[in-house]
């Protein structure tokens, strides 16, 4: 796909699926911007794939405040954004009963809020250039409540990133700004090495293609978005699952 000239952040860019992304937006041609709260794995992926084509910054997206400052930041350092893959999450995997006030309070302010400090840093430079492809990556645990690794907390943080993925999808649309969403299901990265192989075998035998994804299979439905063969698709929420979620 083709990225020559856009400047695209890939928060979560470090690791499994946004390090995919990078690479193809790299192969592509384009510069990518990894921001990430582990700096060092980060700096790892920009010296493997060349100083001058990836750029990193720490950020902790359970920070609304520090996200906005570092992605105001960005922007002033590169004056156009032209895509935004908000990738990073984090996972929570225990009972309803067992979500403590802060477990919530973590996956909510990174996976959702995180989110919003992001999108809400950078489009209004997106309106004014019309022109931006935000890509938000969900799960399928925001369709089905969870049931594979992630459960509450985490559906929770995912289905309010579809719902946000939708409103600004609508909102930008008359601007050249493209919202739309991927939900993956089980993908082979370091969030899903927790995984006892017993409760693996299981995961596996309840998705109709029998295996996990690698990243990169998610990562081009993601770079479909932020690239311009996308140009007159908004609001859209993919499935990226090998077969498990098959909605309407
Ligand atoms: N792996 C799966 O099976 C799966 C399934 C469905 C959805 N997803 C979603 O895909 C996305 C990527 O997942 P992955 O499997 O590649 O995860 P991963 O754990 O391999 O990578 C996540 C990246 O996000 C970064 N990160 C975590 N917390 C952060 C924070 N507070 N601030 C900034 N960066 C932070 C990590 O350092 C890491 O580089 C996540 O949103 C996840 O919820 C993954």
């Amino acid at each position: 796909m083709d990225f020559v000239g856009k400047n695209i952040i890939v928060t979560g860019g470090a690791s499994g699926i946004g390090k995919a992304v990078v690479e193809g937006i790299v192969v592509g041609g384009g510069h990518a911007i990894i921001t990430d709260i582990n700096l060092d794995s980060a700096e790892k992926v920009r010296e493997k794939l060349g100083e001058d084509v990836v750029s990193c910054y720490a950020v902790n997206l359970g920070n609304a405040t520090e996200t906005r400052e570092v992605f105001l930041k960005i922007l002033e350092d590169f004056g156009q954004i032209h895509g935004l893959v908000n990738n990073a999450g984090i996972v929570s995997t225990v009972p309803f009963e067992d979500v403590s006030q802060s477990e919530w309070d973590k996956v909510i302010s990174v996976n959702l809020t995180g989110v919003y400090a992001t999108i809400s840093a950078i489009y209004p430079s997106m309106k004014e250039k019309r022109y931006g492809r935000i890509v938000n990556i969900a799960s399928v645990a925001a369709k089905r409540g969870g049931g594979l690794l992630g459960t509450s907390a985490y559906a929770a943080s995912k289905a309010g990133v579809i719902g946000l993925t939708k409103a600004v999808a609508r909102e930008g649309a008359e601007w050249g700004v493209s919202c739309n969403g991927v939900c993956p299901s089980f993908t082979i990265t370091p969030m899903t090495s927790i995984l006892t192989d017993e409760k693996m075998e299981r995961i596996l035998n309840s998705i109709p293609m029998h295996r996990g994804a690698e990243p990169k299979e998610i990562a081009n439905v993601i770079l479909f978005y932020v690239s311009d063969l996308s140009s007159f698709v908004t609001g859209e929420i993919s499935d990226v699952d090998g077969g498990v979620t098959m909605d309407g």
